[in-house]
């Protein structure tokens, strides 16, 4: 795997690859890479003739109070993993390398950014579209694959695909959990082994909507209560949000339908964990 930090290097083997016909797969992450990570780089070395991986801690998608600083930084651990995978190239810029100094230039997907997560992370989704749509600039990638992890960052990178008429296609791949139900993410490197315990009552809940919505409730209201009951039962946890909404537009819905997401975000103590599930209606 040839390792590059470089704009204009990375550049310079995507023309080559393009010389060659080849077809190229990127798959952006932060590191600390986990099997959720690894899913979606299968998926790109299986799809692609050539992977490449980025792993680049973004700084415009952090809030100021978050955990920026904190985020696990993995490197050398990562760099082991992406080989044996199979993976063509790393690209891991320096932020200087990705905002130099003076740099004034950010993407928005109006709307859809303030909604669910956007309105506890102000400015999160535009730091993320504003890196990813940079790495589609470098790359030139034919097709990027993302995780239904994070549901929203998938549909507003959907979103600014379509509107800026990107030629790149995105893939979105189901969500990778661990045994007992927990959804992997790097974050869950913060949680103390009571914490991690805590962190079930996420997927817990969200089993109870889809057991209920498989009885034949359809009342968004009476899903959101009882997603509350388990929650709150659960000392440690904190309610940031519960959504049901169209997968479309994520605008709320008050009745469940084909293509609704279900999606909240909760504290358990300090950590906020995301998870969601999509709803297909078999009728
Ligand atoms: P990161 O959190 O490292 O995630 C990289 C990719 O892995 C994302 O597409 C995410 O949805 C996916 N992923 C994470 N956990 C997953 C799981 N349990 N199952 C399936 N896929 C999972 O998301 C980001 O980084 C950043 O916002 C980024 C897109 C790289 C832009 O900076």
């Amino acid at each position: 795997m040839k390792i590059i930090a470089a704009i204009k290097d990375m550049r310079s083997v995507v023309r080559d690859l393009r010389s060659q016909g080849k077809t190229i797969g990127l798959v952006p992450t932060m590191g600390c890479l986990h099997e959720g990570h690894l899913s979606l780089i299968r998926e790109s070395v299986k799809k692609a003739d050539s992977t490449v991986v980025s792993i680049f801690i973004n700084p415009t998608q952090f809030g100021p109070a978050e955990d920026f600083k904190e985020y696990p930084r993995e490197m050398r651990q990562d760099i082991g993993i992406l080989e044996k995978e199979g993976v063509d190239y790393l690209f891991a810029p320096e932020a200087e390398e990705m905002y130099p100094e003076g740099y004034k230039t950010y993407v928005e997907v109006s709307d859809f950014q303030d909604r669910l997560c956007g309105r506890s992370r102000p400015g999160h989704f535009r730091g993320v579209c504003t890196v990813v749509l940079k790495l589609f600039n470098i790359v030139d990638p034919d097709i990027s694959f993302f995780g239904q992890k994070d549901a929203q960052q998938a549909i507003v990178l959907e979103k600014m695909v379509q509107d800026l008429d990107l030629e790149v296609k995105i893939e979105v791949l189901p969500i990778i959990r661990e045994e007992d139900g927990l959804a992997l993410s790097s974050r869950n490197t913060y949680l103390s082994p009571e914490e991690r315990k805590a962190a079930l009552v996420l997927s817990k809940s969200l089993n109870a909507a889809q057991g209920m919505i498989e009885k034949g409730e359809r009342d968004s209201e009476s899903l959101i209560r009882r997603m509350k009951e388990i929650l709150n039962g659960e000392p440690l946890a904190k309610i940031d949000y519960i959504e049901i909404v169209d997968i479309d537009n994520l605008n709320p819905l008050t009745k469940i339908e084909n293509k609704t997401l279900i999606a909240l975000a909760v504290f358990i103590k300090k950590v906020r964990l995301i998870d969601n599930v999509i709803i297909h209606i078999k009728e």
